[in-house]
């Protein structure tokens, strides 16, 4: 059959280069239609509505449903994108089939959630988040979208963006923690690695905002649960960086499960179209996520499937993933008027214009190259790169008379005991995408070919959960002949990420009581630590010498620890969420309010609680460094700052160690007294300086206006006058601070 697909692609071509359009307006100056609007008009309804249904090949399932019958529906032309399929052999037999066999022939979008690595897996985002390395988080998301294109994806369900206060949720591990600015930032930073700077090049993806809005808000940490947060809240905490990647140029954004203040954010126009359209101007697409239009009926909004697909496409969603709702319903739903021709026309424009923009039009093999998968994909430059950025999310939480590093070229017994050291699977945290366990370093490999003089035992000691003490003798025995004891605990890759709420965040299973027996060995005892999100480790915390927090770390993990182990790495991670002390003091972070009663230890009748302090066992920005740094006092150039005379602040840092490192100086503000309550802290700024051993410099920041701006009684983005702290220190507990006025 002469299949319209090179009519139409001449005659796109053509418009393309008389046009050059990006924005899939009708591009009225000069009476020239937009190449997208000329291919809408040669649709047919059925067409249309094919294009705003994604569906699973059935690689990954995370939810309900798995139809079956997608490669019939490529062939109809009533599917507009595949999920889950990668490889150039798999795209390139999914593509034939929709340019060569649909009517006309348009290219289908290849989708994936390429999280933290394609096949080369970087640290977990919470860990990548540590390492306060913006470049490198970009660069982490460039390697991703260069193996994943050339695999043969052209769109990632990445960043995630949600701010997290509640580690009891799994999905803390996906984003990058507790604060707004700093998620701003890293979000910035992970949509510029995704798309790059052109994405007509076959190197480059569209990224993927989400989960929108304020899925972390989840009450009680408990995935998919009910959010219901103050407009000031979701503006203040968990929209910016939602914003900040809209800023950044994301083309795609997806719906959250959960409902936001009584309306599922899968049906609510106030996030989709008030904020995301009007106030911040996105012109990109909007999928949901995972059926969550379906969901809609069980959160009550809707009767049936089908009213639930009218809400949501009148509250502005594009495209439905896998719930196959418009698929089998926005037809009758037209029919009867319930939804208009032009919002599916607006729909269908969006979506089509991401496939233009890649240039799929032109060239809908683009992405498909063989020698391309081959020379990119787990490239020895990737995981190279993977090792550095492993190596800088570590973060150091304890080491008690620097027992850490371990002596390398000494002829000591190192017996490395716990559920972790020779598990490849759980080195890939969740959402690994191709990522293969089999690739993956463990800290037993990484040790042994470390070339140390160090003599390494290894016994498991006990499973990660569940299971029995029976083999602690092997434990014992090995630790009772060695120097020191590494201890390799926490929790495996399954117990974080998405459905993956614990309402208890200690050590799973044994690992407390094998803990608690190697202490009794009287040892120096450094525990590492296997986790997605914070646990709550007090005994540990008072008990060993050192612990090593090492998330989940990826392809080139235990090559990481063992060079921060044995000290040819100096760690350098800092924490980008709160360690509570319990589970009880959740949610907990940093920049919280001060109250009407703030804690007074001697006074009963403050904020506080009877059986635990208020503090945390470890703060936001918290990490070591084998080497100390010394802060000089902070410097203002004038103690003032008004909207035409910013204010340049300066400290001094020194190294006053035996060997280089790299600290993370962090800037915080205090709004004194405001109209509205205000943080006790505020991070503004930040700046990562690595200084050699006697090395000092003095770190500048300038703040303006805009850094002390928030959302006043109406609503309206606002400073005011009035007396401010500044804070400068190493974490977000530090006390160093002087006091300058806005006026
Ligand atoms: C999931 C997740 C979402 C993911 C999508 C596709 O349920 O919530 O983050 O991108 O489905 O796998």
């Amino acid at each position: 059959m002469f299949n319209q697909f090179f009519f139409v692609l001449v005659l796109l071509s053509t418009m393309a280069s008389c046009t050059g359009a990006k924005s899939a307006q009708v591009v009225s100056a000069n009476h020239v239609l937009h190449p997208v609007d000329s291919l809408l008009n040669l649709m047919t309804i059925e067409e249309k509505i094919g294009q705003m249904s994604i569906f699973t090949s059935g690689g990954d399932i995370t939810g309900a449903t798995l139809r079956d019958t997608y490669k019939e529906d490529i062939r109809k032309g009533r599917i507009g994108a595949v999920f889950s399929a990668h490889s150039v052999r798999f795209t390139r037999q999914l593509q034939k089939l929709a340019v060569e066999n649909s009517r006309l022939g348009i290219p289908l979008l290849f989708g994936y959630d390429v999280i933290h690595g394609y096949k080369t897996i970087m640290p977990i985002p919470l860990g990548g988040a540590a390492s306060w390395d913006l470049a490198a988080i970009q660069q982490a998301s460039r390697i991703a979208a260069i193996e994943s294109s050339a695999a043969g994806l052209h769109w990632t369900f990445a960043p995630m963006v949600d701010v997290a206060r509640d580690p009891r949720w799994g999905r803390i591990s996906e984003g990058a923690g507790e604060d707004a600015l700093y998620g701003s930032l890293v979000a910035e930073a992970r949509v510029k690695g995704f798309q790059g700077s052109d994405l007509t090049q076959n190197n480059t993806i569209l990224a993927c905002a989400k989960h929108f809005a304020a899925y972390g808000a989840a009450q009680a940490g408990r995935d998919y649960h009910t959010v219901d947060v103050s407009e000031r809240t979701l503006r203040e905490v968990y929209l910016p960086p939602f914003k900040s990647a809209t800023e950044a140029g994301v083309r795609t954004f997806m719906t959250a499960f959960n409902e936001l203040d009584g309306v599922p954010a899968t049906g609510n126009s106030f996030l989709l179209k008030d904020i995301l359209r009007k106030e911040w101007g996105f012109d990109g697409m909007v999928v949901t996520d995972y059926t969550s239009i379906n969901e809609m009926v069980h959160h009550g909004v809707a009767a049936t499937d089908k009213e639930a697909g009218e809400l949501a496409l009148n509250a502005g969603v594009d495209m439905d993933m896998q719930g196959a709702v418009f698929y089998d319903h926005l037809q009758k739903s037209l029919t009867e008027g319930k939804v208009r021709i032009e919002q599916i026309n607006q729909a269908v424009r969006h979506i089509l214009l991401m496939k233009y923009e890649l240039g799929l039009f032109e060239d809908p093999f683009k992405y498909c190259n063989k020698k391309r998968e081959e020379q990119y994909v787990f490239s020895k430059e990737h995981r190279q790169f993977a090792r550095t950025l492993a190596q800088k999310s570590i973060v150091l939480l304890k080491n008690e008379k620097g027992i850490l590093p371990l002596p390398q070229n000494a002829k000591k017994k190192v017996a490395v005991i716990g559920p972790f050291f020779d598990s490849e699977k759980d080195m890939l945290g969740s959402w690994s995408a191709a990522g293969r366990a089999e690739d993956c370093v463990t800290l037993k490999q990484g040790l042994l070919q470390a070339g140390s003089a160090l003599e390494f035992s290894f016994a498991k000691g006990c499973a990660p959960y569940g299971g029995d003490q029976s083999n602690f003798a092997q434990a014992q025995k090995i630790a009772s002949q060695a120097d020191y004891i590494v201890l390799y605990l926490g929790e495996t890759r399954g117990m974080s990420g998405e459905a993956a709420s614990r309402s208890d965040i200690g050590l799973p299973g044994h690992q407390s009581a094998l803990a608690k027996m190697c202490k009794k060995l009287g040892k120096p005892l450094i525990v590492i630590l296997a986790n997605g999100r914070p646990l709550t480790i007090p005994w540990l915390a008072e008990h060993v010498d050192a612990i090593v927090e090492t998330w989940f770390l990826g392809t080139e993990a235990g090559n990481a620890i063992a060079d921060v182990l044995l000290g040819k790495y100096n760690p350098s991670g800092r924490l980008p969420v709160t360690f509570p002390r319990r589970v009880g003091q959740i949610p907990i972070f940093y920049n919280m309010k001060n109250t009407g009663r703030p804690y007074e230890a001697n006074n009963k009748f403050t904020s506080k609680y009877l059986d635990t302090p208020n503090t945390p066992l470890y703060p936001f920005g918290f990490g070591l460094s084998y080497t100390p740094f010394k802060y000089g006092s902070i410097k203002l150039k004038q103690p003032f700052l008004s909207k035409d005379m910013p204010l340049d602040v300066s400290i001094t840092i020194e190294n006053t160690g035996s060997q280089e490192g790299t600290e993370t100086v962090q800037l915080y503000i205090r709004d004194l007294v405001a109209s509205v309550t205000r943080p006790v802290k505020e991070l503004k700024a930040f700046q990562q300086v690595v200084l050699k051993k006697g090395e000092r410099k003095e770190v500048h920041f300038t703040l303006s206006e805009k850094d002390l701006m928030f959302f006043d009684k109406k609503m309206n983005w606002v400073v005011e006058p009035g007396e401010f702290e500044l804070f400068i220190g190493a974490n977000a507990q530090t006390s160093r601070k002087v006091l300058f006025t806005f006026r």
